[in-house]
C-alpha cells in the first residue's frame, strides 16, 4: 500500500531532504527549498539525467536506418529571453490557466485538464478537503449536440451520466475534481458542493500564468518582461547557433536543464505543482519522415529509464494523450505517469510529457506566431491583417549536404520536470518494517530504498566503539571515500544498531564498520541497507567495491 503523504513530508524535513520555502516567516505556497539531503539527491537526478541522455545516449539502438550513436549536445540558457519568444509561442496568448469563483461557498476552482470543451476544475483551496458531489445544470432543451458532448465529457472524466433532463453527474475522479464546461458555451453552469443554482459561480476567468517583471529602470509596459515557464525555448531559438558552432547533424538532441516558472493559481501536492521548479528537456531535431519512429523512441527510452532508476512497473504508466488532449500543432503525446501517494488508487500524475512537435517550434521563431486554420498551420494576422506577432525572419531550416536536400526539422520533445521526477523517487523509497533492535527487540524501521545511483549518501563509515584507533582508520577510510568522489557520512554517535537506523531513513545503500578485528585482519564490515547482509571485506578494495556498486 501506498505511505501516506503526511509522512513523506514529516521525513523530507526531519532528515533535510525538503524544506517549505522561507518557512520561518510562514512558508509560501508553491514554493521549497532542499535541504542538505535532498540537494545531493536532486543533483544525483539530475546527473543520471544527464549521464544517461547526453553522455551515454548511444547505448540504445537508434530506430532502424538512423544513424547510431546520434548526437546529444547541452545548453544552458536565460531564464529571461526576450519578450518576442513567448509572443511567438503562444505562450503569451495561451499559456493560462481558466479560474472560477463559488459565489456562495467562496471556494476558488482552477480547470486543471481540458478536453475538447470540458475541463475538470480543482478548489484552489487547499484545506478544502470535503469531498465535492458535482452538478451541472444546462439551461434550456438539451439538444442532441449537447446531449452528445455530455456524454463524452462523462466518457473524458469518467463520471457517471445519471439524468438526462436535469443533467447531472457524480464525481469518480478525486473527490475534489469538477468537470465544467468551457466559456465558448452558452450554457448555465452551476458547480460546487451542493451548488443547484444557476449563477452562483463568477465566469471564468483567464490568467496567463507567467510571472511577469520589468527590465531597467523606467518600468513601463515596453518593458515588461517574463520568467521562462519552459526551458525548451532556449533550445529553439539557439537551433542555429548549436548548428553552426557544433557540427551537429540531423538527427540530434540538445538538452537543457534548468529553472522555470509558472504562477500556478492552485499550487499543491508537495513539489508537484510549483510555482518555482526544475525541468530537464530534450529538444530532438530529426528529418519529417523519421519523426514517428524517433517518437516511438524516446517514449521508449524515457519510460525504460524512471525503471532503471528504480520505479517499479506497477506504480508507472506511460499514457497516449487522446486526440481532443492535444495541442494543436502537435501529432502525437504521451505522458509518463506516477502513481503518487496523494492519488487515488488507479489514478496517476505526470512525471514527463514526451511530444511529437512536428515543426511547429522552428517555424514559429522564424515567420511568427501559427495558429491552426483548418488543419494548416498558418501565420495568426493581427486586426491590420500583418502578423500578429513577427518571427525572428531567421531561416532556421536545415541543410542536408549528403542528401542535397533543404527542410525544416521535425522536434519530438521529452519534458521531464526535476523535482517531480526527484518526488517520486523519495515516494518509491518510502519504506517500513521491523527489525531486532541492539537487545533483539522488535522496532518499526523507515528505509528509503533510494536506487544506489541517487542515493543522497553513498556510504556511511562508523567505527564500532570510539577508542582502539577504530575512530582514527574509519576517518581515513571516509577521507578515502571522498577522494574518490564518493559521498561519504562519518558517525560515530550512539549504538551502531541506532547508527545503521539512521543511514536506513537516509537511504544510505552501504555501510562501513570498523570494529576491533580491523587493526588485525585488514578488513571492516560491509552491511546492505535491503538486504541486511554483512561481510567482511578488505580495507583496501572498499573504495573500489562501493564505487562499483553505486555506479549501478
Ligand atoms: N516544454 C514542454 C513543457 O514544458 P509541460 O508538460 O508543461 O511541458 C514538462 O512540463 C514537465 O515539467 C512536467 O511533466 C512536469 O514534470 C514539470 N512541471 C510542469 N509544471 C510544473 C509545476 N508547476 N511544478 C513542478 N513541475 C512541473
Amino acid at each position: 500500500s501506498k505511505p501516506s503523504m503526511e509522512k513523506i513530508v514529516a521525513l523530507c524535513k526531519r532528515r533535510g531532504l525538503i524544506f517549505q520555502d522561507s518557512e520561518i516567516y510562514g512558508g509560501q505556497n508553491g514554493f521549497w527549498d532542499y535541504g542538505p539531503l535532498g540537494v545531493l539527491l536532486k543533483r544525483n537526478v539530475r546527473e543520471a539525467w544527464w549521464h544517461d541522455m547526453v553522455g551515454s545516449h548511444d547505448e540504445l539502438e537508434a530506430p532502424a536506418g538512423a544513424p547510431s550513436p546520434f548526437d546529444m549536445v547541452g545548453v544552458e540558457t536565460s531564464i529571461i529571453m526576450h519578450p518576442q519568444v513567448w509572443k511567438c509561442s503562444g505562450h503569451y496568448d495561451l499559456f493560462h490557466d481558466f479560474m472560477v469563483d463559488c459565489r456562495e461557498t467562496k471556494s476558488r476552482y482552477r480547470f486543471d485538464h481540458v478536453v475538447g470543451q470540458f475541463a475538470t476544475a480543482k478548489h484552489a483551496k487547499e484545506d478544502d478537503a470535503e469531498p465535492v458531489t458535482l452538478f451541472i445544470t444546462v439551461a434550456g432543451d438539451s439538444d442532441d449536440t449537447g446531449d452528445a458532448l455530455i456524454t463524452r465529457a462523462c466518457e473524458v472524466f469518467g463520471l457517471k451520466k445519471k439524468k438526462a433532463d436535469r443533467i447531472e453527474w457524480s464525481g469518480s475522479i478525486t473527490p475534489l475534481s469538477n468537470a465544467v464546461e468551457l466559456p465558448e458555451f452558452s450554457w448555465d453552469t452551476t458547480v460546487g458542493p451542493e451548488a443547484s443554482k444557476p449563477g452562483t459561480l463568477t465566469e471564468p476567468r483567464e490568467f496567463n500564468l507567467m510571472f511577469k517583471t520589468t527590465l531597467g529602470a523606467l518600468g513601463g509596459d515596453a518593458d515588461a518582461a517574463f520568467l521562462r515557464p519552459e526551458t525548451a525555448q532556449g533550445i529553439f531559438v539557439n537551433f542555429k547557433n548549436v548548428l553552426d558552432s557544433s557540427r551537429v547533424k540531423i538527427p540530434f538532441g540538445v538538452a537543457q536543464v534548468g529553472k522555470s516558472f509558472r504562477n500556478e493559481i492552485t499550487p499543491r501536492n508537495f513539489t508537484f505543482r510549483s510555482r518555482e521548479f526544475e525541468q530537464m528537456e530534450i529538444e530532438f531535431f530529426c528529418h519529417p519522415n523519421q519523426s514517428s519512429d524517433w517518437y516511438q523512441y524516446w517514449r521508449e527510452r524515457r519510460f525504460a529509464w524512471y525503471k532503471g532508476l528504480g520505479i517499479s512497473e506497477e506504480n508507472l504508466i506511460l499514457r497516449e494523450h487522446h486526440k481532443e488532449e492535444l495541442a494543436h500543432y502537435s501529432v502525437g503525446t504521451a505522458d509518463i505517469e506516477y502513481a503518487f501517494p496523494f492519488l487515488d488508487d488507479g489514478e496517476y500524475g505526470e512525471l514527463e510529457g514526451v511530444a511529437h512537435r512536428g515543426d511547429f517550434d522552428l517555424r514559429s521563431h522564424t515567420e511568427g506566431k501559427l495558429v491552426n486554420k483548418g488543419g494548416e498551420l498558418v501565420v495568426e494576422e493581427g486586426e491590420d491583417g500583418k502578423p500578429k506577432y513577427r518571427g525572428s525572419g531567421k531561416d532556421l531550416s536545415y541543410f542536408d549536404d549528403q542528401s542535397r536536400e533543404r527542410f525544416i526539422p521535425h522536434v519530438i520533445e521529452p519534458s521531464a520536470g526535476a523535482d517531480r521526477a526527484t518526488l517520486a523517487f523519495i515516494c518509491e523509497a518510502y519504506y517500513e518494517d521491523e527489525q531486532p533492535d541492539d537487545k533483539g527487540n522488535m522496532q518499526s524501521r523507515t528505509v528509503m530504498r533510494f536506487h544506489p545511483r541517487i542515493a543522497p549518501i553513498k556510504v556511511a563509515v562508523l567505527p564500532l566503539i570510539k577508542k582502539e584507533g577504530m575512530p582514527e582508520k574509519a576517518a581515513e577510510i571516509y577521507r578515502g571515500f571522498k577522494k574518490a568522489g564518493i559521498e561519504a557520512f562519518y558517525d560515530q554517535q550512539g549504538a551502531i544498531g541506532r547508527r545503521y537506523r539512521r543511514q536506513d531513513e537516509a537511504g544510505t545503500p552501504f555501510c562501513v564498520t570498523i570494529d576491533g578485528e580491523t587493526a588485525s585482519d585488514g578488513k571492516v564490515t560491509l552491511r546492505d541497507r535491503d538486504s541486511l547482509e554483512q561481510s567482511r571485506i578488505a580495507v583496501d578494495e572498499i573504495v573500489a567495491a562501493i564505487s562499483e556498486k553505486v555506479r549501478g
